[in-house]
């Protein structure tokens, strides 16, 4: 076992203790985080892509035909440009780092939130913006593009809210986690601009639970993946993450159990997700969960705390506008190790990575452990 490994199982063994918490004296500082990367990545096929900047994409190398990596961005939450540039200058930054990416991104992925209170103008804002980028372009709802209009003008500019399709030996699915809110509006009497108001905040108290997959995409998401080898991966975008991290926020989908058990029989599962805009990873069952950044702002913290598995960041400085925004990317590498990078706007870049023994689909797996972090 290298040096390396051991270090991993000893922090895990520390870390992972019920209710334990990320405890800063973990933290390392740049020059020892940077000579454990190197040491880290030198053995693996995708490091090539590991010093990336800037960039938001995800590396798929373990059990796919060849490795090949896909860009995400997610939460930009455009206002028209005539009230507010600021997250249309982010937009447009992450969009040319998407475009301006060596190798090329297979695909783009958006993860939903493209507007910030669904307007016909927003949504226009957002097509147009990301026409910088000339690879292909999937597109998944958030809660913002959606209650204004339920998903009228979402859906006349990027198609079905769920979909799937294969590429190079992986089965992606794109899932909708937002449109089967319980009807909030129409007893109150609310207008489409109330409804969305109620969506736009953080706190779900009128809106309520509105994350959930619903009985009919499990079952189309279970006819789906029954064609799939069990053994196979897959990769699952939703804007909500499939688990549950703080549903007052909606920071989870409310039939996650559910989604889980359609999901139990699959050995290599990754769910990459938006919405809660900060760095999150977590485990269940045989799933990985990946929270990416988003361009717009960082969310708060769960007042419950973290999934164990998830490193802490630091909180954003309130006077930069890309204090704890960015992207990242994640790798799958063959031998089972799961890496996930990500890269704040604001530290020039600054990259930052954790690291996972990925799950082997057996109960006496390792335990996920990840290195100090920012
Ligand atoms: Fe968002
Ligand atoms: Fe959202």
């Amino acid at each position: 076992m290298s040096e390396l490994d051991r270090e991993r199982r000893e922090m895990a063994a520390k870390l992972q203790r019920p209710g334990a918490r990320p405890d800063p004296s973990l933290r390392i500082t740049r020059r020892t985080f940077i000579h454990k990367s190197c040491l880290l990545g030198a053995a693996t096929v995708a490091e090539t892509f590991a010093w990336w900047p800037l960039l938001n994409t995800i590396d798929v190398a373990f059990a796919a035909e060849e490795p090949f990596k896909f860009a995400w961005i997610s939460d930009t939450h455009l206002y028209p440009r005539s009230l507010n540039t600021r997250f249309v200058d982010k937009t447009i930054r992450a969009a040319k780092e998407v475009q301006a990416m060596n190798p090329p991104a297979d695909f783009l992925i958006f993860g939903g939130d493209i507007a910030q209170l669904g307007k016909i103008e927003e949504l226009e804002l957002g097509a147009e913006l990301l026409k910088e980028v000339k690879a292909r372009q999937v597109f998944i709802p958030g809660e913002h593009d959606w209650y204004l209009d339920m998903g009228k003008k979402w859906g006349q500019l990027f198609g079905e809210p769920h979909w799937t399709f294969d590429h190079k030996g992986v089965r992606f699915i794109g899932l909708d986690t937002v449109s089967r809110a319980p009807d909030y509006w129409t007893v109150k009497n609310m207008s489409p601009e109330e409804r969305m108001g109620h969506m736009a905040t953080l706190d779900g108290s009128v809106a309520g639970p509105w994350a959930g997959v619903g009985r009919d995409q499990l079952d189309w998401l279970s006819k789906t993946l029954s064609t799939w080898d069990k053994s196979r991966p897959v990769v699952i975008f939703s804007h909500n993450p499939l688990y549950e991290y703080y549903p007052p926020w909606n920071f989870w989908v409310r039939d996650w159990r559910e989604v889980n058990d359609v999901l139990k029989p699959y050995a290599n599962v990754t769910n990459i997700h938006g919405h809660v805009h900060q760095v999150l990873y977590n485990e269940i069952g045989t799933m990985r969960s990946i929270g990416m950044l988003a361009t717009s702002w960082p969310w708060p913290y769960a007042p419950t705390g973290l999934p164990p598995l998830t490193v802490q960041m630091n909180r954003a400085d309130p006077f930069d506008q890309f204090g704890g925004c960015g992207d990242g990317h994640g790798l799958v590498a063959a031998g089972g190790l799961v890496d996930k990078i990500y890269n704040l706007w604001d530290r020039n870049p600054m990259t930052v990575r954790a690291s996972y023994l990925a799950s082997n689909g057996t109960k006496d797996r390792p335990a996920a452990v990840r290195l100090p972090s920012f």
